[in-house]
């Protein structure tokens, strides 16, 4: 864990139009400042250029929330990496599990994604997690080893390792229901499981895994200081400088 440095990174979902979000921007700064972890804001599309203007000279990135995966074209109202790297955003999050709840994205097209974002220099934050179904009826190590092998099928070793994956149970996003500190600890121990079989230990070690799931103020500490829990993706909580700021804290 002492070789991973945190992420904490903010997924604001359809949230914030452009004013909204320069104002939550300029309430994170200052309490984003001496953080020991590294900082991200993901916005939504419409806000990333005024996001990375609010974040020159800060310790704050920016990322997207999506990404189309072909080069250009006529893929009405999409967005590729190109031009999400040009507009200065340098991390998206990809697959999260509205995207395939709603969006029908899929292991292939998470993949085809992750593989674009990289191409361009973007950092996925790759989403994977579990149905309440799927942990109830006892399959959540098979799920995940199967989302964690498709969405990283055929991205290299030294790909792999800029990585940031997030474990995020589908049954806690969003619920106020978090997974407990050992059932996170264990999936995300999981995951580096199966990337230690796919890319080996030394690879394994380097990726960064997130958890995600109605983090909050109160809960982070004890989730982010878990062995193998690198870091939150935070929902709800990242629309609030305050809470946002605490959990900036718990993780540095
Ligand atoms: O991507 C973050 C997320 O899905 C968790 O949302 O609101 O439960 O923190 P929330």
């Amino acid at each position: 864990k002492q070789l991973r440095k945190a992420v904490i990174a903010g997924n604001w979902k359809m949230n914030k139009t452009r004013s909204e979000a320069v104002t939550l921007i300029k309430e994170i700064i200052p309490l984003a400042k001496d953080a020991d972890c590294d900082i991200i804001v993901c916005v939504p599309f419409t806000n990333l250029e005024t996001a990375v203007e609010a974040v020159k000279g800060t310790n704050i990135k920016v990322g997207a929330q999506n990404v189309h995966f072909e080069e250009a074209g006529a893929f009405t109202g999409e967005i590729s990496a190109s031009m999400l790297k040009e507009i200065g955003a340098e991390y998206v999050i990809i697959g999260h599990s509205e995207r395939r709840q709603y969006f029908g994205e899929t292991d292939e097209t998470v993949n085809k994604r992750t593989k674009a974002a990289l191409a361009a220099g973007l950092i996925p934050i790759v989403c994977v997690g579990e149905l309440l179904w799927e942990r109830e009826t006892g399959i959540t190590e098979e799920v995940v080893s199967r989302q964690i092998k498709l969405d990283l099928n055929g991205i290299s070793s030294e790909d792999c390792k800029k990585l940031i994956i997030a474990y995020e149970p589908v049954w806690a996003i969003g619920t106020g229901k978090t997974a407990t500190n050992e059932q996170a600890d264990e999936a995300c121990a999981l995951i580096r499981g199966r990337l230690a079989s796919l890319y080996g230990k030394d690879v394994a070690d380097a990726v960064t895994i997130q958890y995600g799931g109605s983090m909050n103020a109160q809960n982070a500490t004890e989730l982010v200081a878990k062995e193998n829990v690198d870091g939150g993706l935070i929902g709800g909580a990242s629309l609030k400088a305050a809470d946002f700021g605490v959990i900036i804290k718990a993780a540095s």
